[in-house]
């Protein structure tokens, strides 16, 4: 499939996008399972053969089947609402673009999104995502096979500050924390506090505090919300990117804007010259 051509027009749906994704992810608060959406479209990458990847390649049936994707159909049919009003975006950027306004809405930080992912339907084969009832090993073989680290794969499990698990999807039942729709740094308290009544801990999670080249993060991230929200941030972005690579002359929207109000304001800067200089010659003359 063609990769989209990112122009003003092109971001300015982003832009619109975005919009419309902060109110449906308000008003009906999915901010997790948009987050999940976004995460399982991303985590089927494979570094090695460079397939998989945020291409919205689960949007087709028989990725979207996979047992990990369990429930992700409601993600997917909330998305093809702003799609249908914004039909030149892409998939893959709409889906990391709805990742990206849940962490934003919840009170998480502002991630990065940089525009022109290209949508793919070679779906991955089953298994590329983590399976929540192995260790560190297993954690490892996963994110590293998609270029990602210790870092990574700690301050990226911070995503369970949001959401619950659901028993008719994984089998396991309940939130992480006490306030599902709050993005903060609970689950590393929460993680450290240990077993708690009503709250989940899969055997992934647990892994974060037994594994010692993992623990230190969980340390920091439970101490130094700043810290947590800062190496999240950084994760997300890297994740949301993983074999993208952005057409030159691609920005995010943010920086757009930016260089946009920057060459206003050069000009308007050289307009004053120029006439300052018009004026002091008329004077003299
Ligand atoms: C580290 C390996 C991971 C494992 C084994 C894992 C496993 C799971 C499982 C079993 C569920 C419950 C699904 C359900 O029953 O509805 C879940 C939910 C969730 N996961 Fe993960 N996950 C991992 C990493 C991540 C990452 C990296 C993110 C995001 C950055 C993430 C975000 C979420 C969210 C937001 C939910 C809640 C969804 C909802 O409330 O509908 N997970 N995860």
């Amino acid at each position: 499939m063609a990769m989209p051509v990112v122009n003003t027009e092109y971001l300015k749906e982003i832009d619109k996008a975005r919009r419309d994704l902060r109110a449906l992810i308000s008003n009906r608060n999915c901010a997790p399972i948009m987050l999940r959406l976004a995460w399982h479209d991303a985590g089927t990458y494979c570094a090695k053969t460079k397939t998989g990847g945020p291409n919205a390649s689960i949007r087709n049936d028989e990725e979207c089947a996979h047992g990990a994707n369990n429930g992700l159909k409601k993600a997917i049919d909330w998305c093809e609402e702003v799609k249908s009003k914004h039909p030149k975006i892409t998939y893959a950027d709409l889906y990391q673009l709805a990742g990206v306004v849940a962490v934003e809405v919840t009170g998480g930080p502002t991630v990065d999104f940089v525009p022109g992912r290209k949508d793919s339907n070679v779906c991955p084969k089953e298994g590329r995502l983590p399976d929540a009832k192995q260790g560190a090993p297993h954690l490892r073989d996963i994110f590293y096979r998609m270029g990602l680290t210790d870092k990574d794969i700690v301050a990226l499990s911070g995503g369970h500050t949001l959401g619950r698990a659901h028993p008719e999807r994984s089998g396991f039942d309940g939130p992480w924390t006490q306030d599902p729709l709050k993005f903060d740094n609970s689950y590393f308290l929460e993680l450290l506090k240990g077993e708690s009544e009503g709250l989940l801990q899969l055997p992934t999670d647990k892994t974060l505090v037994e594994d010692p080249a993992f623990r230190p993060f969980v340390d920091l991230y439970a101490k130094d919300e700043e810290a947590f929200f800062r190496d999240y941030a950084a994760s997300h972005k890297k994740l949301s990117e993983l074999g993208f690579t952005p057409s030159i002359g691609a920005k995010s929207p943010k920086d757009s804007t930016v260089l946009a109000q920057s060459a206003v304001g050069v000009a308007v800067a050289a307009a004053v010259v120029i006439l300052s200089y018009i004026y002091e010659a008329r004077k003299r003359v």
